[in-house]
């Protein structure tokens, strides 16, 4: 059933109060509650009833003040309970049986190896009782867990524990009560027997906060780093916007298996436990940034999110794609700004502009879904996230402050819109954001087309701006937006020049300025230049846009030389690599042109942070140029980066050997940005050299995966091997496996390594793999390392041309969607693109996506992507 947001109604019922009663066991668990019902003021009279949301629930008991009531007052069906009518203000207890062990879909009351926990959003909550499953209602908890003593020493819920009672049949009990109002989506509860990890943190009022951080059994030492990540979070959030945490205890817990990275429950997230656990044997440089944002994300939430949340689902972006960009902020301070920001960048080109480009295609603020749980995307996420930043940098610092701190003031403790956020800014900032409202509205992600002119005489250098916003499913007409576009001039010794607009008396002080782009054509004039400057567009990706400017090559080497913005060096190096790859792709035969080799040889050998280095010499992915190409050319893309790797490492040989050599004896154990930096460049010189088939760099690669100290080195090793394949590989891998098989975070990546390696029998080692000991389709973090690590990033198996990758991929969500439809949606992602691949490619594509929606598509969750992928 479709909802639509142009069919909002505020809710007819609040509920004020909710007390829960758990009696957890697995097998059967019985859950009482109480909820204090009133009619909303705000609503006029309906017809009397009042409709509860409630899936899988066994109805035990049923009362309204006090007497139970008869059949014939309600009515029972698989969506929910309706009680006929029912008075002004009540009391409702219901009781109902549950089965956790049972749950396979991992939402609502589940279990993950003996400890039973929750996950409720979007819609989970339904899972566990009746109630009014809607962000826009705002109930305060209070929630006693009973359980076996031994087996579930802890119990935890939201807020603070109020009670504790030992009982005389071997259980115990445990209230707590939280007192700020949440919706459901953010109840959660545990019980297990937990490790738990304690510190403390003052905040800037100087309340004490205990910190716990819980975790099975021995795994209490690899909590170190997501500690500390949540202090510095904590302090964070109290420096840059003023917010400091509000209950007496903040607790996260990590668990096995998980359906998404983690979940801002009122003072008790839960977590994936790989972004939780980490030591430098068994987590990357990666997985340590991935935990410290993470952490800092659900963290950030408390504000955006929990003590201000969404009105409806269609506003998820006001929660996600602020604290996106809150955590994106975080991160950013942590390392470096510049490194930080390409990432980002890199990750938007790769997952969002694909889905703007594709059938499920949304603006990120949807107006109608079947499924909340596929709304959870990179375009709510990591386009919301960007949709804040424009603000950011079109209000300025200050001015976005005041919005922020107007944004906490008015609506602290609401259910609110995006709309309510964006007026804030406005107001603060006496800004109108009219026109920059369309991003939210509007699916696609723009083209901006920039040329300059240069005129002599004048001494004035014009830029012509034109964007364009392709049409998307259900909305083929586009209006211009609002956007921010950053730029620097550069003269010819790479000096800053003033950006002076025409008209204006004097000239700015050299450096970045931000221009604001409103027409579907505009120009601006530039004045007092006495030679044509070098552009440097877009900087920091000031915008989510795809750039299109004329820039020579020769102008494109200036700045990958020049330009004093790092992220602009980075950029003007991805556009240089990008239509050489593209070439390659057209002509196998066509070389690399010397000055670009001697370009690249200077960026290596320039004293600037290792990381931003790396990032400068690392190609765009294969998936970024696939979406260079009218028609993605899998074989030529994959050829042409291989091609690229070999060249560059060959004609790189000695600088690589000698930047190897410099940064090779980094202690294994330390994590600061300089040690991770100098792995990330010393793992790149490796790659380099192993595929240039550099005997010097195999040897280096098997002594840097006997050594065996630091998970970074010995899976970036680890990954080399494999993909040259071989005697060295099997080796490899086989000792890797013997090494870590208790580990089960570093055996992900053991599969992940296996099922991404481009050889032509990976599909079979996939199909043998999936009857591995240690494959468990129950575990969503091993299945995505497996399926999902294959499907999405081993391009040149996954689309073999005779269509095995895509039966492979459509047979196992067959499998998995009946236990577990959000991850069989996921997982069924690649597939959605076939219009983008050849007629014979797009038959057998499309023929799978046929097959699943006649043999599965039973769940929502598939249902609504297969059918919007064949429409
Ligand atoms: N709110 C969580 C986060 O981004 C994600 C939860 C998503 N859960 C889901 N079932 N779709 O931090
Ligand atoms: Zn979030």
């Amino acid at each position: 059933q479709l909802i639509r947001l142009a069919d909002y109604r505020p809710p007819e019922f609040l509920i004020d109060a909710v007390e829960l009663c758990f009696e957890l066991d697995p097998e059967h668990t019985e859950v009482s509650a109480r909820l204090s019902i009133r009619r909303n003021p705000a609503v006029g009279q309906a017809n009397g009833s009042l409709r509860l949301a409630g899936e899988g629930l066994e109805l035990l008991a049923l009362a309204l003040d006090g007497q139970p009531l008869p059949p014939d007052a309600y009515r029972l069906d698989e969506q929910g309970l309706t009680l006929w009518q029912v008075p002004e203000r009540f009391r409702l207890d219901s009781r109902v049986a549950i089965h956790p062990a049972r749950n396979t879909a991992l939402e609502g009351l589940y279990q993950s190896k003996d400890i039973l926990c929750t996950q409720c959003e979007a819609e989970g909550f339904r899972r566990i009782s009746f109630f009014l499953d809607r962000p826009d209602v705002l109930a305060r908890y209070r929630t006693t867990l009973i359980a076996d003593r031994k087996r579930f020493p802890v119990l935890l819920a939201n807020g603070n524990p109020i009670e504790r009672a030992e009982l005389p049949d071997g259980r115990h009990r445990v209230t707590w009560e939280d007192p700020f109002p949440k919706p459901c989506y953010l109840f959660a509860l545990v019980a297990g027997d937990l490790e738990c990890v304690e510190d403390r943190f003052v905040t800037a009022s100087e309340r004490e906060v205990r910190l716990q951080i819980y975790v099975e059994p021995q795994k209490g030492e690899r909590c170190a780093h997501a500690m500390q990540s949540l202090k510095q979070a904590m302090r964070w959030d109290e420096v840059r916007f003023g917010r400091e945490y509000d209950l007496d205890v903040f607790m996260i817990v990590a668990v096995s298996h998980f359906n998404m990275g983690a979940m801002e429950n009122k003072g008790l997230n839960l977590f994936n436990d790989r972004y939780v656990l980490a030591s430098p044997q068994t987590a990357t440089d990666e997985d340590f940034a991935h935990i410290a944002a993470i952490v800092a994300h659900e963290y950030f939430h408390n504000w955006t999110g929990n003590r201000i949340t969404c009105r409806d689902w269609f506003q998820l972006s006001l929660k996600e794609g602020l604290t996106v960009y809150r955590e994106q902020e975080f991160a950013a301070g942590l390392f470096s700004p510049s490194v930080q920001r390409i990432r980002d960048v890199r990750f938007l080109r790769a997952q969002q502009f694909p889905e703007d480009a594709g059938p499920l295609a949304h603006p990120v603020r949807p107006d109608s879904y079947l499924e909340i749980n596929n709304f959870y995307t990179a375009t709510v996420y990591e386009k919301g996230a960007e949709l804040i930043r424009m603000q950011a940098t079109l209000l300025g610092p200050e001015s976005f402050r005041r919005g922020m701190d107007l944004y906490f003031a008015r609506h602290d403790g609401q259910a609110v819109t995006i709309e309510d956020f964006v007026r804030c800014m406005e107001e603060a900032s006496g800004r109108d954001l009219g026109q920059f409202r369309r991003w939210y509205e509007q699916a696609g992600t723009p083209e901006l087309s920039i040329w300059g002119g240069y005129d002599p005489t004048a001494q004035t250098y014009t830029l012509h701006v034109r964007q364009f916003i392709p049409p998307t499913p259900g909305q083929l007409v586009k209006h211009p937006l609002h956007l921010p576009l950053a730029i620097g001039l550069l003269g010819e010794d790479g000096r800053e020049l003033p950006v002076w607009l025409a008209g204006e008396p004097e000239p700015p002080a050299a450096g970045t300025r931000v221009l604001e782009v409103t027409e579907s054509e505009q120009h601006f004039v530039f004045v007092g230049l006495d030679a044509r400057p070098v552009p440097s567009l877009l900087r920091g990706f000031s915008a989510p846009v795809k750039l299109k400017d004329d820039l020579t090559e020769s102008d494109r080497l200036f700045l990958l030389a020049h330009d004093p913005d790092g992220f602009g060096r980075w950029e003007a190096g991805q556009g240089l690599m990008q239509d050489l790859l593209l070439r390659l792709v057209a002509d196998p035969k066509a070389s690399l042109p010397a000055e670009f080799i001697e370009a690249f040889r200077h960026a290596l050998r320039a004293k600037a942070d290792p990381a931003l280095i790396a990032e400068v010499l690392t190609p765009p992915s294969e998936e970024e140029l696939g979406e260079q190409m009218a028609v993605i050319d899998v074989e030529g893309i994959h050829r042409a980066h291989r091609l690229f790797g070999t060249e560059l490492g060959r004609h790189l040989r000695e600088d690589w050997i000698a930047v190897y050599r410099d940064n090779a004896e980094a202690d294994p154990s330390v994590l600061t940005p300089e040690a991770v930096g100098r792995r990330a460049l010393n793992n790149l010189a490796l790659a380099y050299l192993m595929r240039a088939g550099n005997p010097e760099g195999l040897e280096l690669c098997r002594m840097q995966f006997g050594k065996g100290r630091n998970l970074t080195d010995v899976l970036a090793a680890l990954r080399l091997l494999v993909e040259r394949g071989g005697d060295d590989a099997e080796a490899a891998l086989a000792e890797f496996y013997r090494r870590w098989s208790h580990e089960p975070l570093v055996i992900d990546k053991w599969f992940a390594v296996q099922a991404t390696a481009p050889h032509r029998e990976t599909l079979v080692r996939v199909v043998t793999l999936l009857h591995h000991p240690a494959y468990d389709p129950g575990n969503p973090n091993r299945v995505r390392s497996l399926i999902g690590a294959f499907a999405a990033h081993n391009p040149i198996c996954f689309h073999a041309a005779d269509g095995a990758g895509y039966c492979l991929l459509a047979d196992q969500v067959l499998q998995l969607e009946p236990l577990n439809p959000q991850l069989a949606a996921r997982l069924l992602k690649p597939l959605i693109r076939w219009r983008r691949f050849d007629p014979q490619r797009q038959a057998l594509m499309r023929a799978e996506l046929v097959r699943i929606s006649k043999q599965g598509a039973r769940s929502p969750d598939v249902f609504e992507l297969v059918s919007k992928a064949c429409s």
